[in-house]
């Protein structure tokens, strides 16, 4: 693969192919129609563990749908918002991803709000490990994806450098608002 990516999707299987998550947990906080979740499995192997939630019904059978036609076991869903899937979650996440917006091929009004999103990852870094990342996809256009947009910069922008690395990684000549991923790791 290219050193220098043009779609988010490149950047995200980059990182998953590359982070050190070989047999251990991580967290799908929106897991929509599975495919992150699949990725995230296929790296972590079975003896690792996926959680996953979604607030919509049709995600969470989707994911289940997807995840077992490809003989996987060793995961857990949750039909409920991302801000309450830490309540059930002990164990310290060595990756969590976020995709933001909607559920593809659905009602377009059901989408992440910047609210709720903020305190997920809040949630998620105390719950991410030592040498864990927070991955988060943004996309435009969307009711509430400017706001929510905005809303995750201030936030992420505040975070103390001294004890997190956050990276913004954007495709520069991009019409049409291309989606941005950001990146958040915890300094040692
Ligand atoms: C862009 S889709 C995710 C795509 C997915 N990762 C995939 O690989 O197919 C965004 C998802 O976020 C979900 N969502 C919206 N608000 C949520 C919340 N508060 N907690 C968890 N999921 C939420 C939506 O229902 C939608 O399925």
């Amino acid at each position: 693969m290219s050193l220098v990516k043009y779609n988010y999707r490149q950047i995200v299987d980059d990182i998953i192919g590359n982070a050190n998550i070989v047999g251990k947990v991580c967290l799908d906080a929106t897991c929509g129609r599975g495919n992150d979740s699949l990725k995230l499995l296929d790296k972590i192997g079975i003896k690792g563990f996926l959680y996953a939630c979604d607030i919509q019904e049709e995600a969470i059978n989707s994911t289940m749908e997807l995840l077992k036609s490809k003989g996987y076991e060793n995961f857990k869903l949750f039909n409920k918002s991302h801000t309450e899937v830490f309540d059930y979650i002990k164990e310290p996440i060595s990756l969590i991803i976020y995709n933001l917006g909607y559920l593809p091929k659905s009602d377009k009004k059901v989408v992440t709000e910047a609210d709720s999103t903020i305190l997920s990852i809040e949630r998620g870094l105390n719950s991410i490990s030592k040498d864990g990342i927070i991955i988060v996809v943004s996309y435009l256009g969307h009711e509430g994806s400017f706001e929510e947009r905005a809303a995750l910069e201030k936030f992420l922008s505040q975070l103390e450098q001294k004890e997190y690395m956050v990276e913004k990684r954007e495709f520069f000549n991009q019409q049409n608002n291309p989606p941005i991923v950001y990146l958040i790791g915890v300094r040692k």
